[in-house]
């Protein structure tokens, strides 16, 4: 069976599907069979993000909604990306605690972000089994001064499991939802040095 990754957040607007998206291109650039699944469907989702990449030869992975998967199929995946959307229901945030190998969950930096991420490992923790599948990334990290690092700092002083990469903010990435591609292949100066920072997640998950 693929190894399944749950990307959550208590918030919107946090870049999940930024990184559900990118990771799922960079497992593809790395040879691995790779699928994501969208349990949002609403604008600026993984799903429309994949339409509009059809235009310009696709993404290179498949992106479906839950409806649309046959478990047949997915014997012959490596990685199973699941998309969530905002503000999932506590039912719902179980039933994925349950079903994942990895629970992936994006913060950004600043004390209200973190606050809002802590909140959410606090729920996890006291509501399911999943305290060893919790991750943090931080992203949307100023690329200058050292926010990150002392974010990532605090939340590992509380106890969290938080990734060694901090995915930086670049415009290459909002290009890139633009015109349905991935940083990596946006006219961007930033776009391979956001694209490194992709890869380096990438690793450390799978
Ligand atoms: N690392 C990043 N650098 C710059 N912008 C980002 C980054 N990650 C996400 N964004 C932007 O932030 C907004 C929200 O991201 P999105 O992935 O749609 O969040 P979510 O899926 O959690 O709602 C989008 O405009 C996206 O382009
Ligand atoms: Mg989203």
């Amino acid at each position: 069976m693929p190894r399944v990754i749950a990307i959550t957040s208590e918030k919107g607007g946090v870049g999940k599907s930024t990184l559900a998206v990118h990771l799922a291109g960079a497992f593809h650039e790395r040879g691995l069979h790779a699928l994501l699944i969208d349990e949002d469907g609403r604008v600026g989702s993984s799903l429309r993000w994949a339409e509009r990449a059809k235009e310009r030869g696709g993404l290179g992975f498949p992106v479906l909604t839950p409806d649309d998967i046959k478990p047949k199929k997915l014997g012959n995946l490596d990685v199973l990306l699941i998309d969530t959307e905002g503000r999932p229901k506590r039912r719902e945030l179980r039933q994925l605690a349950e079903r994942a190998d990895v629970i992936l969950v994006p913060s950004g930096p600043s004390a209200l972000e973190l606050d809002a991420t802590r909140e959410l490992l606090d729920y996890l923790d006291d509501e399911t089994n999943a305290a060893r599948k919790l991750r943090v990334v931080l992203t949307r990290v100023p690329p200058v001064g050292r926010a990150g690092e002392e974010a990532r700092e605090d939340l590992r002083d509380g106890g969290a499991t938080v990734c060694n990469t901090l995915v930086r903010h670049y415009a290459a990435y909002q290009k890139a939802a633009e015109a349905g591609a991935l940083a990596r292949d946006i006219a961007d100066t930033k776009a391979a040095t956001a694209w490194e920072d992709v890869m380096s997640l990438s690793r450390e998950l799978v």
